[in-house]
Order: C-alpha cells, then sequence, then structure tokens
C-alpha cells in the first residue's frame, strides 16, 4: 500500500543486503521512522515493544531474526537458540510459532555454510507469501462487500474493523483491511467505523493512518460506539482480524473483539474474521487453550499523544498508584462468528468448515 503516494512494504531488506528495515509503529502516526535490524535481539526487541505487531508480521520479522542470528553463528545450538528465544516474545499470535517451525525446519537439514543465505531466501519467500495470501483474501473478501453494496443500491457500505489487521500487521494489503482495499480500489463505495482499540489504540493510531494514506473513508469511533452504531443499523459488516483460529473456529483477536462480536451477534450484523492459512492452529483445539499475552498496566494507565507544542508524549489518566490490568487479547466464540475470509475462499467458523477449505489438515484438526 502506499505511505505518502510511494508504494511500500512493512519489511524489507536494505541495502547492504542483510539488515532488515522496519517502520517504527510505536511512533506512528505522528512521526514516521524507519529502523534496521542488525542482530536477532534487534529483532526480538521490535516484536516485544510491539515496534513491529500484528500476527503475520511478527512472524515475518521473527525469520529475518534467525536469519540475523545465522549471520553470526550457523550452528544447531544457535539456530536453536534464536528459534526459542524469538519465540517467546509475544505468546498469543501462532503465526510468530508457525514462521519459526517453517525457518527452523528449513534450516536445519543443512550444512551449516549455506544456513545463513537461505535463512534470507526463506524469510524473503515468507514475506512475499504473506503479499499474496492477503492479496487473495482481499479478493474473495471484496465479494461480501459487492453484495452489500448492490443491495444498497450503491450507497456506501459500512464496515467495522477492530484494532490494526491492516497492511501496517502485515507485509502488505492487510487481512481485515485488504477486502476494503480492494473495494475501494474498484470504485465501491465503502466506508469503514475504525474503533480505537484502547489500551494502545492501534485503531486510531495505525488503522486510521492507514485508510486516510490511502484514502478510504473512515471515522475513528470510541471502542464503545460500535454497539451504538449496530443498534442504529450503521454497520452493514464487521471485517476483523485474528492472532490464533483453533481448529474448532474459535478466534483470538485484540481485546474487545468478543465485545463487538457479541453486538454484532444480537444485531445480526454479518461478522467476519479474516486471516491467511499460518493463523490456523490445527493443533489446539479451542480457544480456552490459548495463552492470552498480559501486558504492562502502564499501557492503560497512560496515553500516548501529539502535545500542542508537537512533542510526541504520554500522559496518565488515573489517579498516581491506581493498579490495572491489561489482557492484550480476548477470545471469541465461533458461534459468534459469521465465516472466515481466507486466502482459498469464504468458509463457516468451525471445524467442518476450515476443512473443507483446507482438506489436507483432516488428521492435524483430529
Ligand atoms: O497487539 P497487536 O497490535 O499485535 O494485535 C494485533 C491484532 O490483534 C490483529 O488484529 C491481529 O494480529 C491480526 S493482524 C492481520
Amino acid at each position: 500500500m502506499k505511505l505518502d503516494g510511494v508504494p511500500s512494504r512493512t519489511i524489507w531488506l536494505e541495502p547492504d543486503g542483510w539488515s532488515v528495515g522496519i517502520i517504527d509503529q510505536t511512533l506512528l502516526p505522528h512521526k514516521l521512522v524507519r529502523l534496521s535490524l542488525k542482530t536477532v535481539e534487534d529483532a526480538a526487541r521490535a516484536i516485544k515493544t510491539m515496534q513491529v505487531r500484528g500476527a503475520p508480521l511478527i512472524g515475518v520479522t521473527a525469520a529475518y531474526g534467525v536469519a540475523l542470528a545465522m549471520r553470526v553463528d550457523t550452528s544447531d545450538a544457535s539456530l536453536a537458540r534464536s528459534v526459542a528465544f524469538l519465540g517467546e516474545q509475544r505468546p498469543t499470535a501462532i503465526n510468530l510459532r508457525w514462521a519459526l517451525e517453517d525457518i527452523r525446519s528449513t534450516l536445519l537439514p543443512l550444512a551449516p555454510a549455506v544456513r545463513a543465505a537461505a535463512a534470507y531466501a526463506r524469510a524473503a519467500e515468507l514475506a512475499n507469501d504473506d503479499v499474496e495470501t492477503c492479496r487473495r483474501i482481499g479478493v474473495n473478501g471484496l465479494k461480501l462487500i459487492e453484495e452489500i453494496s448492490k443491495k444498497k443500491s450503491g450507497r456506501p457500505v459500512n464496515v467495522l474493523t477492530h484494532c490494526n489487521a491492516g497492511w501496517l500487521a502485515c507485509v502488505d494489503w492487510g487481512t481485515a483491511t485488504s477486502p476494503i482495499y480492494h473495494a475501494h480500489d474498484a470504485g465501491i463505495p465503502v466506508h469503514v467505523w475504525v474503533d480505537e482499540t484502547r489500551p494502545r489504540n492501534q485503531g486510531a493510531a495505525l488503522t486510521a493512518f492507514e485508510l486516510l494514506q490511502h484514502g478510504v473513508p473512515h471515522s475513528l469511533i470510541a471502542d464503545n460506539a460500535g454497539g451504538h452504531f449496530m443498534q442504529t443499523g450503521e454497520v452493514d459488516l464487521v471485517i476483523v482480524g485474528t492472532d490464533r483460529v483453533t481448529a474448532n473456529g474459535d478466534v483470538a483477536n485484540k481485546i474487545g473483539t468478543y465485545l463487538k462480536a457479541l453486538a454484532a451477534h444480537d444485531m445480526q450484523v454479518p461478522f467476519y474474521v479474516a486471516l491467511p492459512y499460518s493463523t490456523i492452529d490445527w493443533r489446539t483445539e479451542s480457544g480456552r487453550e490459548i495463552p492470552i499475552e498480559e501486558r504492562s498496566e502502564d499501557e492503560v494507565l497512560r496515553v500516548h499523544g501529539k502535545l500542542p507544542d508537537g512533542e510526541v508524549s504520554s500522559v496518565l489518566i488515573a489517579a498516581e498508584g491506581t493498579h490495572a490490568r491489561n489482557p492484550a487479547f480476548d477470545v471469541t466464540p465461533s458461534r459468534l462468528v459469521t465465516g472466515f475470509i481466507t486466502e482459498r475462499g469464504l468458509c463457516a467458523a468451525s471445524r467442518e468448515g476450515l476443512l473443507s477449505l483446507y482438506p489436507e489438515k483432516t488428521n492435524a484438526a483430529a
């Protein structure tokens, strides 16, 4: 997608051929700062501190992190160490484990002398694969928006989304936003309700930013407003991303997703989850088993923003001494999900639905 009018990706190989470029997402939307990751520790820190975030992007970053480790030491021990180290940075998104397992199994049979080059090649393949996967999610999800647009005789289709499952969360296109970008680019009028997504405000800081950059009409709303707009008939469709879908179709996503699904269910608003195959955890039976990341209470107690003098800072919003809890994700049971939008097509949010698109996983999900 475009950044300041220039087609961009969220992660790239720098001109030196080995360091890895990223956008520091903790500074958006007020500052656009690009960083170079030069060590496996840099990659781990970027994932942990959410300079990169979003399930697909942390997977690709981790793959490049292994490549950075291989530059220094290509031994079996170094491979095992870097995979374990990167994997422990964030627990909920399965894409992290998926990408690390992929790169580990690619490198392990190879002679140490060729591992560094092979790691860079595989990380680049994972990045390119993510772009194509997200593009196909968009093509498949576009059909839903087209149908609604026809029924509305061309009036804008109102899509509500939560958190940032946009191109900033992936390598390009995004998952939840890809059908929206495809619809917009095809000339279908769309308008996006962007949940601010407390506590880290990924909706306000990232989704609104990227929609603005691409020229897609949108309105930022307080997290608590979505249910109201569903009641007033101003939401035609909800599309969110996910960090992990279990074999039975339960969905882990940014905290607050479950409340939106409950409201959508009550108001019979279609609630879709967009995901790439790398987000399906075939080995985990149900959402109850998903580890939920708990982050610092500071994220709840403080908000980041731009001060009148232009400085970006954080301010305390509760009395000194107040304590907070900060679960970063919640689980939406499959019964509240209308369907999945994947690179292979649409399906029901159930084991049977998933297996209809991924029949080769029949034994994995048993
Ligand atoms: O904590 P974050 O910002 O990494 O959470 C991101 C989300 O919850 C996204 O919705 C999810 O990763 C899907 S990204 C395509």
